[in-house]
Protein backbone atom coordinates (compact mmCIF):
# COMPACT_ATOMS: atom_id res chain seq x y z
CA UNK A 1 0.00 0.00 0.00
CA UNK A 2 3.08 2.20 0.94
CA UNK A 3 3.70 2.25 -2.64
CA UNK A 4 1.20 4.65 -3.56
CA UNK A 5 0.71 6.72 -0.85
CA UNK A 6 1.09 9.93 -1.84
CA UNK A 7 1.65 11.38 1.51
CA UNK A 8 5.27 11.40 1.70
CA UNK A 9 7.88 12.78 -0.96
CA UNK A 10 8.30 10.46 -3.58
CA UNK A 11 6.14 7.57 -1.86
CA UNK A 12 4.38 6.85 -4.97
CA UNK A 13 7.80 5.81 -6.85
CA UNK A 14 9.85 4.69 -3.65
CA UNK A 15 12.66 6.43 -4.18
CA UNK A 16 12.53 9.15 -1.79
CA UNK A 17 12.84 11.60 -4.85
CA UNK A 18 10.44 14.55 -4.93
CA UNK A 19 8.51 14.84 -8.04
CA UNK A 20 7.44 18.18 -9.73
CA UNK A 21 4.48 18.28 -12.50
CA UNK A 22 5.15 22.16 -13.55
CA UNK A 23 3.01 23.69 -16.56
CA UNK A 24 4.78 25.81 -18.49
CA UNK A 25 2.71 28.55 -20.55
CA UNK A 26 4.83 27.70 -23.47
CA UNK A 27 7.65 28.93 -25.61
CA UNK A 28 6.86 32.33 -26.45
CA UNK A 29 9.63 34.69 -25.89
CA UNK A 30 13.41 34.66 -25.02
CA UNK A 31 12.15 35.12 -21.77
CA UNK A 32 10.04 31.70 -21.48
CA UNK A 33 13.06 29.76 -22.76
CA UNK A 34 15.31 31.19 -19.80
CA UNK A 35 12.65 30.71 -17.21
CA UNK A 36 12.02 26.55 -18.58
CA UNK A 37 16.04 26.66 -18.76
CA UNK A 38 16.83 27.90 -15.35
CA UNK A 39 13.64 25.38 -14.05
CA UNK A 40 14.95 22.24 -15.69
CA UNK A 41 18.55 22.94 -14.43
CA UNK A 42 17.58 24.19 -10.73
CA UNK A 43 15.32 20.60 -10.56
CA UNK A 44 18.85 18.56 -11.76
CA UNK A 45 20.60 20.74 -9.35
CA UNK A 46 18.19 19.97 -6.70
CA UNK A 47 17.79 16.18 -7.14
CA UNK A 48 14.42 17.14 -8.11
CA UNK A 49 11.99 14.47 -10.57
CA UNK A 50 10.68 17.45 -13.09
CA UNK A 51 7.58 16.43 -15.24
CA UNK A 52 7.57 19.41 -17.64
CA UNK A 53 4.91 20.28 -20.14
CA UNK A 54 4.24 22.97 -22.74
CA UNK A 55 0.76 24.93 -23.17
CA UNK A 56 1.32 26.05 -25.79
CA UNK A 57 -0.11 29.78 -24.28
CA UNK A 58 -3.37 28.03 -23.77
CA UNK A 59 -5.12 27.50 -20.68
CA UNK A 60 -7.02 24.45 -21.65
CA UNK A 61 -3.60 23.04 -21.80
CA UNK A 62 -2.40 24.02 -19.00
CA UNK A 63 -5.45 22.61 -16.88
CA UNK A 64 -5.03 18.89 -18.86
CA UNK A 65 -1.74 18.85 -17.60
CA UNK A 66 -2.45 19.82 -14.02
CA UNK A 67 -5.13 17.05 -14.16
CA UNK A 68 -2.77 14.82 -15.32
CA UNK A 69 -0.40 16.26 -12.32
CA UNK A 70 -3.16 15.11 -9.85
CA UNK A 71 -3.63 11.60 -11.96
CA UNK A 72 0.18 10.30 -11.32
CA UNK A 73 0.20 11.55 -7.76
CA UNK A 74 3.07 14.25 -8.00
CA UNK A 75 4.53 15.64 -4.99
CA UNK A 76 4.29 19.25 -6.11
CA UNK A 77 2.83 21.19 -8.51
CA UNK A 78 4.12 24.47 -9.80
CA UNK A 79 2.93 26.24 -12.80
CA UNK A 80 2.99 29.77 -14.11
CA UNK A 81 -0.60 30.54 -15.31
CA UNK A 82 -1.30 31.76 -18.91
CA UNK A 83 -4.33 33.19 -17.86
CA UNK A 84 -5.76 34.65 -14.64
CA UNK A 85 -9.06 33.66 -14.26
CA UNK A 86 -10.56 30.78 -14.42
CA UNK A 87 -8.21 28.14 -12.16
CA UNK A 88 -10.58 27.60 -8.93
CA UNK A 89 -11.71 24.15 -10.15
CA UNK A 90 -8.63 22.37 -11.28
CA UNK A 91 -6.62 24.40 -8.24
CA UNK A 92 -9.63 22.96 -5.99
CA UNK A 93 -8.86 19.22 -7.79
CA UNK A 94 -5.33 20.02 -6.07
CA UNK A 95 -5.84 20.46 -2.79
CA UNK A 96 -8.45 18.02 -2.30
CA UNK A 97 -6.09 15.31 -3.65
CA UNK A 98 -3.27 17.26 -1.18
CA UNK A 99 -1.27 17.84 -3.15
CA UNK A 100 0.38 21.37 -2.76
CA UNK A 101 0.40 24.00 -5.52
CA UNK A 102 3.37 26.74 -6.08
CA UNK A 103 2.37 29.34 -8.58
CA UNK A 104 5.55 31.14 -10.03
CA UNK A 105 5.78 34.19 -12.84
CA UNK A 106 2.06 34.76 -13.30
CA UNK A 107 -0.78 35.36 -10.31
CA UNK A 108 -3.93 34.03 -10.83
CA UNK A 109 -7.28 36.31 -9.58
CA UNK A 110 -8.75 33.27 -6.84
CA UNK A 111 -10.43 34.83 -4.11
CA UNK A 112 -9.34 31.59 -1.98
CA UNK A 113 -5.86 31.86 -0.96
CA UNK A 114 -5.59 28.31 0.72
CA UNK A 115 -5.97 26.84 -3.13
CA UNK A 116 -2.10 27.42 -3.55
CA UNK A 117 0.82 27.83 -1.03
CA UNK A 118 3.12 30.59 -2.37
CA UNK A 119 3.97 32.61 -5.60
CA UNK A 120 7.16 33.21 -6.31
CA UNK A 121 7.77 36.32 -9.58
CA UNK A 122 7.75 40.25 -9.91
CA UNK A 123 5.58 42.84 -9.71
CA UNK A 124 4.00 43.48 -13.03
CA UNK A 125 2.38 46.48 -11.86
CA UNK A 126 5.74 48.36 -10.56
CA UNK A 127 7.42 47.26 -13.65
CA UNK A 128 4.38 48.86 -15.56
CA UNK A 129 4.92 51.90 -13.25
CA UNK A 130 8.90 51.92 -13.71
CA UNK A 131 8.43 52.32 -17.56
CA UNK A 132 5.70 55.19 -17.49
CA UNK A 133 8.00 57.07 -14.90
CA UNK A 134 11.11 56.65 -17.02
CA UNK A 135 9.09 58.15 -19.75
CA UNK A 136 7.31 61.10 -17.98
CA UNK A 137 11.12 61.91 -17.13
CA UNK A 138 12.27 61.97 -20.90
CA UNK A 139 9.73 64.19 -21.67
CA UNK A 140 9.89 66.27 -18.54
CA UNK A 141 9.08 69.99 -19.23
CA UNK A 142 7.72 69.29 -22.54
CA UNK A 143 4.31 70.21 -23.62
CA UNK A 144 4.17 68.77 -27.01
CA UNK A 145 1.64 65.79 -27.18
CA UNK A 146 3.33 62.74 -27.01
CA UNK A 147 1.68 59.85 -29.59
CA UNK A 148 2.08 56.28 -27.52
CA UNK A 149 1.63 52.99 -28.92
CA UNK A 150 1.46 50.20 -27.04
CA UNK A 151 1.72 46.28 -27.25
CA UNK A 152 -0.01 44.70 -24.64
CA UNK A 153 1.10 41.03 -23.62
CA UNK A 154 -0.80 37.87 -24.02
CA UNK A 155 -4.85 38.96 -23.25
CA UNK A 156 -5.82 38.61 -19.79
CA UNK A 157 -2.34 37.47 -18.95
CA UNK A 158 -1.32 38.54 -14.88
CA UNK A 159 1.91 40.68 -16.76
CA UNK A 160 -0.50 42.21 -19.63
CA UNK A 161 -3.21 43.28 -17.30
CA UNK A 162 -1.22 44.78 -14.83
CA UNK A 163 1.96 46.38 -16.90
CA UNK A 164 -0.90 48.44 -18.66
CA UNK A 165 -2.29 49.66 -15.64
CA UNK A 166 0.83 50.34 -14.00
CA UNK A 167 2.12 52.29 -17.29
CA UNK A 168 -1.10 54.27 -17.52
CA UNK A 169 -1.47 55.36 -14.01
CA UNK A 170 2.68 56.80 -14.44
CA UNK A 171 1.71 58.58 -17.46
CA UNK A 172 -1.00 60.06 -15.65
CA UNK A 173 1.58 62.73 -14.79
CA UNK A 174 2.06 63.99 -17.82
CA UNK A 175 -0.94 65.36 -19.62
CA UNK A 176 0.41 65.50 -22.40
CA UNK A 177 1.20 62.06 -23.05
CA UNK A 178 -1.59 60.15 -24.98
CA UNK A 179 -2.22 56.51 -25.89
CA UNK A 180 -3.52 56.58 -28.98
CA UNK A 181 -3.22 52.61 -29.93
CA UNK A 182 -3.06 49.11 -27.92
CA UNK A 183 -3.50 46.29 -28.82
CA UNK A 184 -1.94 42.22 -28.37
CA UNK A 185 0.99 40.90 -29.68
CA UNK A 186 0.64 37.83 -27.30
CA UNK A 187 4.44 38.42 -26.24
CA UNK A 188 6.10 36.74 -29.82
CA UNK A 189 7.98 38.98 -31.93
CA UNK A 190 6.20 38.05 -35.03
CA UNK A 191 3.11 39.80 -33.46
CA UNK A 192 4.69 42.22 -32.31
CA UNK A 193 5.48 43.47 -36.08
CA UNK A 194 2.42 42.56 -37.18
CA UNK A 195 0.31 44.64 -34.96
CA UNK A 196 3.46 47.51 -35.25
CA UNK A 197 3.12 47.60 -39.25
CA UNK A 198 -0.66 47.92 -39.02
CA UNK A 199 -0.23 51.34 -35.95
CA UNK A 200 2.45 52.26 -38.27
CA UNK A 201 -0.31 52.41 -41.46
CA UNK A 202 -2.95 53.85 -38.96
CA UNK A 203 -1.34 56.34 -37.31
CA UNK A 204 1.16 58.79 -38.97
CA UNK A 205 2.81 60.30 -35.49
CA UNK A 206 3.83 57.97 -33.51
CA UNK A 207 6.30 59.15 -30.96
CA UNK A 208 6.87 56.13 -28.37
CA UNK A 209 6.12 53.00 -28.51
CA UNK A 210 5.42 50.71 -25.04
CA UNK A 211 6.27 46.84 -25.57
CA UNK A 212 4.99 44.31 -22.78
CA UNK A 213 7.64 42.73 -23.78
CA UNK A 214 11.37 42.74 -25.45
CA UNK A 215 10.29 39.92 -28.04
CA UNK A 216 7.25 42.38 -29.21
CA UNK A 217 10.09 45.22 -29.40
CA UNK A 218 11.78 43.42 -31.84
CA UNK A 219 9.41 41.93 -33.87
CA UNK A 220 8.01 46.19 -34.01
CA UNK A 221 11.95 47.51 -35.05
CA UNK A 222 11.65 45.13 -37.96
CA UNK A 223 8.59 47.14 -38.96
CA UNK A 224 9.58 50.37 -37.59
CA UNK A 225 12.78 49.94 -39.96
CA UNK A 226 11.08 48.58 -43.19
CA UNK A 227 8.58 51.57 -43.14
CA UNK A 228 11.89 53.79 -43.15
CA UNK A 229 12.44 55.18 -39.86
CA UNK A 230 14.49 54.81 -36.97
CA UNK A 231 13.58 52.53 -33.93
CA UNK A 232 15.18 54.57 -30.79
CA UNK A 233 15.32 57.88 -32.59
CA UNK A 234 12.28 58.48 -34.80
CA UNK A 235 9.65 56.21 -32.14
CA UNK A 236 11.43 55.56 -28.68
CA UNK A 237 10.81 52.85 -27.43
CA UNK A 238 10.63 51.06 -24.35
CA UNK A 239 10.18 47.55 -23.34
CA UNK A 240 10.57 44.53 -19.98
CA UNK A 241 12.34 41.85 -19.78
CA UNK A 242 15.99 42.57 -20.43
CA UNK A 243 16.83 39.15 -22.60
CA UNK A 244 20.11 39.36 -24.01
CA UNK A 245 18.34 40.70 -28.05
CA UNK A 246 16.14 43.00 -25.97
CA UNK A 247 19.69 44.02 -24.59
CA UNK A 248 21.80 44.30 -27.70
CA UNK A 249 18.64 46.20 -28.96
CA UNK A 250 19.33 48.40 -26.22
CA UNK A 251 22.91 48.97 -26.68
CA UNK A 252 22.90 49.48 -30.39
CA UNK A 253 20.41 52.56 -28.92
CA UNK A 254 17.01 50.84 -31.41
CA UNK A 255 15.67 50.64 -27.49
CA UNK A 256 15.84 53.65 -25.59
CA UNK A 257 14.79 51.68 -21.67
CA UNK A 258 14.44 48.38 -20.93
CA UNK A 259 12.74 47.63 -17.52
CA UNK A 260 13.79 44.07 -15.96
CA UNK A 261 11.82 41.22 -15.52
CA UNK A 262 13.92 38.03 -14.00
CA UNK A 263 13.20 34.74 -15.30
CA UNK A 264 15.74 32.79 -13.02
CA UNK A 265 12.98 31.75 -10.80
CA UNK A 266 14.64 28.00 -10.98
CA UNK A 267 16.78 27.80 -7.59
CA UNK A 268 14.13 29.42 -5.66
CA UNK A 269 11.03 27.64 -6.73
CA UNK A 270 13.13 24.38 -5.84
CA UNK A 271 13.44 25.26 -2.56
CA UNK A 272 10.11 26.26 -2.26
CA UNK A 273 9.08 22.82 -3.34
CA UNK A 274 11.26 21.27 -0.79
CA UNK A 275 9.74 23.13 1.80
CA UNK A 276 5.67 22.80 1.16
CA UNK A 277 6.35 18.99 0.33
CA UNK A 278 8.01 18.84 4.22
CA UNK A 279 4.60 20.67 5.28
CA UNK A 280 6.79 23.49 6.34
CA UNK A 281 5.33 27.27 5.83
CA UNK A 282 6.52 30.02 3.39
CA UNK A 283 6.29 33.15 2.73
CA UNK A 284 2.75 33.39 0.97
CA UNK A 285 3.87 36.05 -2.13
CA UNK A 286 8.32 36.46 -2.79
CA UNK A 287 8.59 39.04 -4.64
CA UNK A 288 11.82 38.88 -7.59
CA UNK A 289 14.40 41.48 -7.32
CA UNK A 290 14.83 43.35 -10.49
CA UNK A 291 16.39 46.71 -11.65
CA UNK A 292 16.43 48.62 -14.68
CA UNK A 293 18.87 49.21 -18.01
CA UNK A 294 19.59 52.45 -20.03
CA UNK A 295 22.25 51.94 -23.35
CA UNK A 296 25.28 52.30 -21.26
CA UNK A 297 24.13 49.65 -18.53
CA UNK A 298 23.35 47.58 -21.26
CA UNK A 299 26.57 47.53 -23.09
CA UNK A 300 28.54 47.20 -19.65
CA UNK A 301 26.02 44.05 -18.55
CA UNK A 302 25.81 42.32 -22.07
CA UNK A 303 29.39 40.49 -21.81
CA UNK A 304 27.74 38.65 -18.81
CA UNK A 305 24.38 38.18 -19.47
CA UNK A 306 23.32 34.37 -19.43
CA UNK A 307 20.01 34.94 -21.82
O1 LIG B 1 5.09 36.35 -17.48
C1 LIG B 1 6.28 36.95 -17.88
C2 LIG B 1 6.20 37.38 -19.30
O2 LIG B 1 5.90 36.29 -20.15
C3 LIG B 1 7.47 37.95 -19.89
O3 LIG B 1 7.68 39.28 -19.59
C4 LIG B 1 7.23 37.73 -21.33
O4 LIG B 1 8.35 37.89 -22.15
C5 LIG B 1 6.78 36.32 -21.26
O5 LIG B 1 6.29 35.82 -22.42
Amino acid sequence: ENASDSSSPGAAKGDGKITMGFAQVGAESGWRTANTKSIQDAATAAGIDLKFSDAQQKQENQIKAIRSYIAQKVDVIAFSPVVESGWDTVLKEAKDAKIPVILTDRAVDSKDTTLYKTFLGSDFVVEGKKAGDWLVKEYQGKTDPVNIVELQGTTGSAPANDRKSGFADAIKAAPNMKIIASQTGDFTRAKGKEVMEAFLKANPKIDVLYAHNDDMALGAIEAIEAAGKKPGTDIKIISVDAVKDGMTALAAGKINHIVECSPLLGPQLMDLAKKVVKGETVEPRILTVETEFTPEQAKAALPDRKY
